[in-house]
This record gives structure tokens, sequence and C-alpha cells, in this order.
């Protein structure tokens, strides 16, 4: 596997990407909405939003300390060679940001969420429907199609 998969995201994604996950299995809706102005035209403060996916070695515990560094830059593109979660972007929701992850499947999933992703698999929580979803991931994989809508729903399941 060719550790090269980029993410580039040159507009505000991480300011502006709100996602609401149903706890069934029904549809995930995903919007992402203009950053909010306030009267005098600057940009309001936005609270940091919560990660799509729980991610090993999560660093959401970090923001507390990580916000007073970064206050001073945040006119910066934020770049993350190791996006994971993207707990931190975020946390911080930069302006801009270029995010970066070894894992082909964690940045098709990010892909697809930002061209607004519809969840239309079954997302049941048993043994059966699990060893199901996984068995078609794999073989998406081994057919090269695991770069498509369908491979991000499994992978978010
Ligand atoms: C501990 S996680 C990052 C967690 C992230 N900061 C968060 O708060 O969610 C480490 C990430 O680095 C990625 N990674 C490991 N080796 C890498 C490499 N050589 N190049 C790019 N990403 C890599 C892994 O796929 C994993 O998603």
């Amino acid at each position: 596997m060719k550790p090269t998969t980029l993410l580039a995201i040159e507009h505000p994604l991480a300011a502006d990407l709100i996602t609401r996950f149903p706890a069934d299995e029904a549809t995930l809706q995903v919007s992402i909405v203009k950053a909010t102005k306030t009267a005098d035209g600057s940009e309001s403060k936005a609270p940091a939003l919560k990660p799509p996916l729980k991610w090993a070695g999560g660093k959401r515990w970090l923001l507390p300390f990580l916000q007073p560094l970064w206050l001073p830059h945040s006119s910066r593109r934020y770049v993350d060679p190791f996006c994971g979660g993207l707990a931190i972007p975020l946390g911080l929701r930069p302006k801009t940001a270029l995010l970066n992850d070894i894992n082909p499947h964690l940045i098709n999933f990010y892909v697809t969420l930002q061209r607004g992703l519809n969840v239309n698999i079954r997302m049941k929580n048993d043994e059966a429907s699990f060893y199901v979803q996984r068995t078609r991931f794999n073989e998406l994989v081994r057919r090269r199609r695991w770069q498509s809508a369908e491979a991000a729903q499994l992978f978010y399941y």
C-alpha cells in the first residue's frame, strides 16, 4: 500500500463540517454550512466539533492545551500529517487545513463525507451483520473498489 494518500482541504471543511449521526441504521446526514459572521463582519468563535469516528489514539483531551498555543497563529493553514479521527482540526477549527493519513479507507471516508454521504447499507449492531459487511468490505478491497461510497459506508459501520 502506497503511503501517499492525501486529503487536501483548502476550503473550510474543518470549520464548517457538521455531522449528525443517528443511533440506529437510518440515514447519515451530512451538511456543509458557511462559517457564521457577526454584525461587524468578523467570524464568530466556533465551538469544537465532535469527530465523526471513534479513533484509536484520539487527541481530544489535548485541545485545552493546544487552543491557547494555536490562537496566535489561527490565520495560518493548519497541517496535520497524521490526522486520524480529526479531533484536533475539528477542535481548533482552522480556516484552512491540509490533512493527511496513511490509511486510505479513512481518507476515502472523509472524501465521501465531504461530498455528502448517504448511508443505505444495513448497520445493525450484531455479529452476523458485522461478518456479512466485513466480507463485503474485504471483497471491495480485493477488487480494488475501495475508493467508493459503499466502501466508505462499510468502513464507517
Ligand atoms: C494516534 S492516530 C492520530 C489521532 C489524531 N491526532 C486524533 O486526535 O484523532 C495516528 C494516525 O497516524 C496515521 N499514521 C501512522 N503512520 C503514518 C504515516 N507514516 N503517514 C501518515 N499517517 C500515518 C494512522 O493511520 C493514524 O490514523
